[in-house]
């Protein structure tokens, strides 16, 4: 099994110097529920691919995820992220205090489609469609083309894709989206991220 969260970071190797400060942070701050390494440098690697684009993220925590996403942005990119937690934001805030790209919301995580529509967005903290929540709308928040990132599933075995033995609805709705063409990627033996662009085809 894979070391999951912050924890993850305990024996990764060289990490962006961002990326070392948002770790940083999130052990001080006692935040366990950071992405992992490996999802991160698949977000750094999307972010490069962006170019001056705008990338957007629900969930901010301490910044993890968004330290790999500014790790590989353009300098002409802009990143805005979204936390609900006033006193998670404030450590996050604190991290990127340097980075004019970056702007943190204290928010729900609706609140973030007033900066789209994006190029990149990542759904961490709402808006992915887990847990019966509910998913965003791909022709409003996300520009032609743009890119979407979700994280911390199992690696499917066969089809459907499972969640506790169920069908997983959240997974099979970005799978299946028929605006979307969406595929996940096994980052570890024991977990998987969905990667999905927008196919510019409008569903309504
Ligand atoms: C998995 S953690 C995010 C980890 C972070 N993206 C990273 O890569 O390190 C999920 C975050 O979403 C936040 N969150 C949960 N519900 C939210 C909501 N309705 N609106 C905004 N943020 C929310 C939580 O407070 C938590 O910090």
């Amino acid at each position: 099994m894979t070391t999951r969260g912050t924890a993850a970071y305990d024996h990764a190797g060289d990490l962006p110097e961002l990326v070392a400060a948002a770790v940083a942070a999130a052990r001080r701050a006692g935040f366990g529920n950071s992405c992992g390494p490996e999802h991160g440098e698949l977000l750094r690697t999307l972010a490069r691919g962006i170019g001056p684009g705008t990338i957007g993220e629900t969930g901010t925590g301490c910044g993890v995820g968004l330290a790999w996403l500014a790790s590989g942005a353009h300098p002409g990119a802009r990143l805005v992220s979204v936390e609900h937690d006033p006193a998670v934001a404030r450590v996050a805030a604190a991290v990127f205090a340097g980075d004019p790209r970056v702007e943190i919301l204290t928010a729900d995580w609706r609140a973030l489609v007033r900066h789209g529509p994006f190029d990149l967005l990542v759904l961490d903290g709402g808006g992915h469609g887990k847990q019966g929540g509910e998913p965003i709308d791909v022709d409003v928040w996300l520009r032609p083309g743009g890119v979407l990132a979700i994280d911390d599933f199992t690696p499917s075995r066969g089809w459907p894709p499972l969640h506790r033995g169920q069908p997983d609805h959240a997974r099979l709705h970005w799978l299946l989206h028929p605006a979307m063409l969406t595929t996940e990627l096994r980052l570890t033996p024991s977990s998987a991220s969905l990667v999905g662009r927008h196919t510019g085809i409008r569903t309504v």
